[in-house]
């Protein structure tokens, strides 16, 4: 495994123009399995996850080819139903295909994915979907099988609005003919994302990004063009570095409806944020940090997003004043509390809460990217403290972010990959 060596102290400033969105992405590059014609999509980040998706629609038996920043899925070949299990232990989103493979060819065999550093990360509330829309369930030595003879159309009432299970559900349903409910759905700008995408395909979709979406199926699908929406986590995480190193920024093709509780939190500390055009964010760091204590729980969309958690934590050990964190999403999402401590942080953490001790310096130190969003926040840490911070298992890192080290580069930090 590589690292990132962070030799911090500088000040983020320039332009950068946000990457799609990986979690639009992967759950549309599997909705294309659902088409009965070529897909071609546009804005896909070129990211470790998203190379694992197409290997996992070749293994399945799709044509997938990018020409320039075009991906082309052409899903005609596929009549393989068994996710391989070296791709489901590689990435936990490969189980986003067995929606389209059941809707599609009848059948699927995912093994569950086990858990892992963030939490145990059932698919239950995937399972309960499918059987409510006529799945058959049984355990075999390749994993979960799901069979339907034909789906139906039902109304199905999710325990938790589980982001995943609201994406395969939706995918299932259009290609059911008839009307399907999902209560309890996810309001994510992804899913708001996906609806769309299945919509051009022909099916049509209401109520995605309300708790209540209602998919009126339809027996074919054609292939479409589409781009995904930016990346909120990316751009989040750009913001915070700015806003950790004292810098400015102006982002390009960043939505900045989809940071809820985000912005207005920074505005409340002091950093300026200006948005311009739709798609064009300012931001600025101010001078000096007020002390004023922050106190934030993650939730579902729109509350504060957990995939942003950790590089919040990091920007807080700027902000003077004692600061709570709470996940509530995942049961074990706070380890890099343990990580940001080698560098000198003041934070009390168990599982589900935190205390955090800001506006106390930070020195360098040799750190490991425990999960994705993780060693994005010891990056961030990296950037505010003064010597070489190394960063083992950048591959973790790269799993969703592309470029990273070349586009703070390109904004003035001091970073290398190795
Ligand atoms: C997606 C995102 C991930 C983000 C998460 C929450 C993708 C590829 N990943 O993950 O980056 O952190 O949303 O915003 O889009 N749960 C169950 N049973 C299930 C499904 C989920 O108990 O069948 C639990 C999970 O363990 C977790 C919570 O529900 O505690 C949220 O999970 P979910 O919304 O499903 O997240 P993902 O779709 O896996």
């Amino acid at each position: 495994m590589g690292k990132f060596v962070v030799r911090g102290g500088r000040r983020l400033e320039g332009v950068l123009r946000v990457h799609g969105a990986k979690n639009a992405a992967l759950p549309i590059m599997a909705a294309s399995v659902l088409a009965a014609s070529p897909v071609t999509l546009l804005g896909v980040p070129k990211l470790r996850d998203v190379d694992v998706m197409i290997e996992v629609l070749q293994s399945l038996g799709a044509s997938v080819a990018w020409q320039d920043d075009a991906l082309t899925i052409d899903p005609r070949g596929i009549h393989q139903y068994v996710i391989p299990q070296e791709l489901m232990l590689k990435m936990r989103a490969s189980i986003f295909v067995v929606g389209p493979l059941l809707a599609r060819l009848g059948h699927a065999v995912a093994m569950q994915p086990g858990g892992c550093s963030i939490g145990d990360r059932p698919i239950d509330i995937h399972i309960y979907g499918f059987q409510q829309l006529g799945a058959k369930v049984s355990e075999t030595d390749e994993g979960t099988r799901l069979d339907a003879e034909k789906l139906r159309p039902n109304t199905i009432h999710l325990s938790y609005p589980s982001v995943g299970a609201t994406e395969n559900l939706m995918m299932a349903a259009s290609l059911i003919a008839g009307e399907t409910r999902i209560r309890n759905a996810a309001m994510e700008p992804e899913i708001v994302d996906l609806a769309q995408f299945l919509e051009k395909m022909g099916a049509v979709v209401r109520g995605a990004g309300t708790p209540d979406i209602r998919i009126l199926g339809r027996e074919v699908l054609h292939g479409v063009t589409h781009t995904v929406i930016p990346d909120r986590i990316e751009a989040a995480t750009f913001i915070l570095a700015t806003a950790a190193t004292g810098g400015h920024l102006t982002l390009e093709n960043c939505i900045v409806e989809h940071l809820p509780g985000l912005t207005g939190r920074l505005r409340e500390l002091g950093v300026e944020i200006r948005v311009d055009d739709g798609d064009r964010v300012e931001v600025w760091a101010p001078e000096r940090y007020r002390t004023v204590p922050v106190s934030l729980h993650t939730g579902p969309y729109p509350g504060f997003a957990t995939d942003m958690q950790a590089q919040f934590m990091a920007f807080l050990l700027k902000v003077p004043g004692v600061h709570i964190i709470s996940e509530r999403v995942f049961e074990n999402r706070l380890g890099h509390a343990r990580e940001l401590r080698r560098m000198g942080a003041q934070i009390v953490a168990d599982q589900r809460v935190a205390l955090i001790y800001g506006g106390r310096p930070l020195h360098a130190a040799e750190v490991r990217a425990l999960d994705l969003r993780a060693g994005a926040a010891l990056v961030i840490a990296g950037l505010m403290c003064d010597g070489e911070t190394v960063i083992q298992d950048r591959e973790v890192i790269e799993r969703g972010y592309e470029d990273l080290d070349g586009r703070l580069r390109a904004l003035g930090a001091d970073i290398e990959k190795q």
